[in-house]
């Protein structure tokens, strides 16, 4: 049985307990809305550590859209069996007040990759993102840490920070895991109307095709798609588009 954690302190007494201290830890960090891809991710840090911790918790700092911090889809039920059957030994599920006691005065500001792709068009995200990891991979205390590529620019923003603080984690980057089609999985397909999401596979199908960003940016604008960007960097292609409300981002190696 997943054991749940819904308090900070209870789950800092656990993991300085004796029965804790010195056995391998592995962490997965999630807003929740747990699909196949989470999944990969925990199963992953099974196979590698003798226990898993999954922290669920959607993450307001890191949301510019108020909107979209409503909609985010909250099924922690369904969520808890998921983490359960890909092998998950605990859960984490704090609240706001808990992990923010200082209402967000403090935090982890990134001075140039956060500015750009995903940075560009969402002001202040990456500070939430990178303060909320900060905080969570120091309540952990795990030696390893499993993050997707999913949200490669993500990734390497943290790859970046346990770096330039010193922070005792080791980053795993974990691969994409899509649908048949080719979309990556994400908690935000869920809102697409049946019609988008079939409408939605050309993204990634011309992400990863041999046309140039210009040609991919007019060709997803001739099938119905609102352009952010399509950018090549670190020997990746970037893209982030938007059907009517929801924004899905993607990233192939070239
Ligand atoms: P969330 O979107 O819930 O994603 C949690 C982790 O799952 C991230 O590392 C993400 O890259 C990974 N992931 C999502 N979809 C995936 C897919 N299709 N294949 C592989 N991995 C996938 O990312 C966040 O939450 C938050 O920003 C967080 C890091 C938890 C900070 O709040």
């Amino acid at each position: 049985m997943i054991r749940v954690f819904r308090t900070i302190p209870e789950w800092l007494t656990f993991r300085d307990s004796p029965e804790c201290r010195g056995r391998p830890l592995g962490f997965v960090p999630t807003m929740g809305a747990l699909h196949a891809g989470h999944a990969a991710l925990v199963q992953r840090s099974a196979e590698e550590n003798e226990r898993t911790l999954v922290s669920i918790f959607v993450n307001p700092t890191q949301f510019n859209d108020p909107r979209d911090l409503e909609k985010y889809p909250r099924t922690l039920e369904a969520d808890l069996g998921i983490l359960e059957r890909a092998g998950a030994s605990f859960a984490l599920v704090p609240d706001y007040r808990e992990l923010y006691p200082d209402d967000y005065r403090y935090r982890v500001q990134e001075e140039e990759l956060s500015k750009l792709l995903c940075g560009g068009q969402r002001p202040g995200h990456f500070d939430g993102v990178l303060t909320v990891v900060m905080k969570l991979l120091n309540i952990a205390g795990a030696g390893r840490a499993y993050f997707g590529e999913k949200d490669y620019q993500q990734l390497l923003l943290i790859q970046g920070m346990v770096r330039a603080f010193f922070l005792p984690t080791e980053i795993v980057p974990c691969q994409t895991v899509r649908q048949e089609d080719g979309l990556a999985l994400s908690s935000r397909n869920a809102r697409l109307t049946p019609e988008q999401r079939n409408a939605a596979a050309a993204f990634p199908r011309l992400l990863g095709s041999t046309l140039g960003p210009q040609a991919i940016r007019e060709a997803l604008t001739a099938a119905g798609f609102e352009v952010d960007y399509i950018e090549e960097r670190f020997g990746r292609r970037f893209g982030a588009v938007r059907l009517g409300e929801v924004r899905l981002i993607d990233n192939v190696e070239i």
